[in-house]
């Protein structure tokens, strides 16, 4: 099987969970299971959670492949279990499964890399695909709804809040005129006209603010993180930990305040003062883990 995704700083995050025998796990962004394998192999008990269908049949492959001897998903004996679901609703799906007084939660945000990497998903430069970009196929907007319908205005500040992009105007102006042409529906006429607009430069695509901006609103990222926080604290039983990773700075951000907040209403102790960077050589060996961050959390 393809490598679906490399896990992201796995020792440190075996680390700030303590994975346990027996030891009750919610990885509420399983993707293609890297993370979850390692939890599973440390013989903890697993809920699996992803939005995308797509991510949770290479999960069920990878536990099950990695881990023969637990592969029982079923029952109340069941070493792991795998759900469908938005991590926005976390709290609720951990007690539907028994995953309350849960020992440790991992949110692993964003997107895969075997959702970058296929094309007809529609979130990479040259894809000659649908501009779709969702994670969750039923979504009902995609990337192209939105280049395609937002206003100048809207797409400015789309471009600026979610992508920190600096030319956000030009850009915004470039392709409401190249849609009066024609419609922009794939994710190759969206990255020509923004290097209409922006010059290539060093080994980063131009388009790549644009499209991280697209992304995350097509998504609704911030808002799922911003409800799946509190949930995840809730169904950690005290002393349980909560570890978080994010590539991007607004849900950095956002995982602070909140860590922050708790901390000084008494209901968490913080365990990174600066989040956790992977080391030279995973970003050598895997160059997507540069951006990510690690914060982790114990409930008191
Ligand atoms: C970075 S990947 C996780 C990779 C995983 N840790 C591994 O080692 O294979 C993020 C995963 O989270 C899923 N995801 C993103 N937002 C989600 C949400 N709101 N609810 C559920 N799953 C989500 C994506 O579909 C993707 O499969």
């Amino acid at each position: 099987m393809k490598l679906f995704h490399q896990p992201v700083l796995l020792p440190e995050v075996l680390q700030a969970l303590r994975v346990k025998k027996g030891g009750k796990y919610i990885d509420a962004t399983v993707g293609g299971g890297g993370h979850a394998q390692a939890f599973l192999k440390l013989s903890g008990k697993i809920l699996g959670l992803d939005c995308d269908p797509e991510a949770l049949n290479h999960a069920r492959e990878s536990l099950s492949t990695a881990c023969p001897s637990s592969a029982l998903s079923r029952g109340p004996k069941a070493s792991w279990r795998l759900v469908r679901a938005n991590f926005k609703d976390l709290a609720k799906v951990a007690k539907m499964n028994g995953f309350d007084q849960a020992d440790g939660v991992l949110l692993d945000l964003g997107v895969s890399s075997y959702q970058l990497e296929t094309p007809q998903r529609g979130f990479s430069f040259k894809s000659p695909y649908p501009l779709d970009m969702r994670m969750d196929p039923d979504l009902k907007v995609t990337a192209a709804d939105l280049i395609n319908g937002l206003g100048k205005n809207e797409l400015k500040k789309l471009f600026e809040k979610l992508g920190e992009e600096k030319l956000a105007s030009r850009l915004a102006e470039a392709l409401v005129s190249a849609r009066r042409v024609k419609p922009i529906l794939s994710c190759q006429q969206l990255a020509d006209v923004v290097l209409k607009v922006k010059r290539k430069k060093g080994k980063i695509h131009p388009a790549t603010q644009v499209f991280q901006a697209l992304r995350i609103a097509v998504n609704d990222e911030l808002n799922n993180l911003r409800e799946a926080l509190p949930g995840a604290l809730e169904i950690l039983k005290t002393g349980g930990r909560l570890a978080v990773i994010s590539f991007h700075s607004g849900e950095d951000r956002l995982v602070k305040d909140f860590f922050k907040d708790q901390e000084n209403q008494g209901d968490l102790k913080i365990l990174t003062k600066k989040p956790l960077r992977p080391s030279w050589e995973e970003m050598k060996a895997n160059p997507r883990s540069r951006s990510a961050k690690l914060r982790v959390g114990e409930k008191k």
